[in-house]
């Protein structure tokens, strides 16, 4: 369902995706509903195996509780996937309501199968980077996917500073990816550094403590995505 259109569409190019990783889950569904008036449309899902990364962080348990409250209101649920082996994940989260998913580069052998396997699930596709990876990586793995996702802190959690390193990975990927594959960073951002990452050529912002951090989540989005817009 996800696919370039689809993130294309939206405003002025760029997209900031509110990192549900970073919600207080006593109160998911009613972070959601806030996020989403306020005008959120594509939330960031992080899956972590407790292998690819430390931590075990959600999967399709909870994705499928929460999909339903997020397509009613026509917005969508992007996955990140920070797990070895994603070929296992993709199926299922696909079946929990996922609209797109992000493999990491580092964590196959075959990224052309795992993308393969997501357009059977007719999902969008991103290949993620680590911080220490070569772009040459990135480039490599990309092959027909709709994004390429530049870590800004090395996967696992929320609420790491963001590694300035990133703004000259940036150009470089906006630079040799094809002009229709997006580019999506994820880790640190805030309403400081915001402008910063979409000058240099992101369109996919994605954000967690910034916003769920914030006494109000909605007003807390809103700014992020005016600072990331004015770029
Ligand atoms: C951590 C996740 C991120 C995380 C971002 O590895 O991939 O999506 O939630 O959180 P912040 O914006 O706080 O760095
Ligand atoms: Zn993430």
């Amino acid at each position: 369902m996800a696919n370039a259109a689809m993130w294309q569409s939206r405003t002025n190019g760029v997209e900031v995706e509110p990192s549900l990783y970073a919600a207080d889950f006593a109160r998911l569904g009613e972070q959601i509903e806030s996020l989403l008036d306020a005008g959120a449309t594509v939330f960031h899902f992080d899956v972590g195996d407790g292998r690819f990364v430390e931590p075990v962080t959600m999967g399709p348990i909870v994705l499928d509780s929460i999909a339903p409250l997020i397509h009613a209101r026509g917005a969508f649920v992007d996955c990140h996937l920070m797990v070895v082996e994603p070929e296992h994940h993709i199926p299922q989260l696909a079946g929990a309501g996922g609209d797109s998913v992000t493999f990491h580069a580092e964590a196959t052998d075959d990224p052309a199968g795992a993308v393969e396997l997501a357009r059977q699930f007719e999902l969008g596709v991103g290949v993620a980077i680590n911080p220490d990876t070569p772009v040459d990586r990135a480039l490599a793995a990309s092959e027909g996917a709709d994004f390429v996702l530049c870590m800004s802190i090395h996967p696992g959690y929320s609420g790491q500073r963001f590694m300035p390193e990133a703004l000259e990975r940036i150009p470089e990927l906006r630079e040799r990816l094809p002009a229709d594959v997006l580019i999506q960073v994820d880790g640190g951002i805030d309403e400081a550094n915001a402008g910063s990452v979409t000058r240099a050529g992101a369109q996919l912002i994605v954000a967690g403590s910034d916003i769920f951090g914030a006494p109000d989540i909605g007003e807390a989005y809103r700014r992020l995505r005016a600072r990331a817009t004015r770029a």
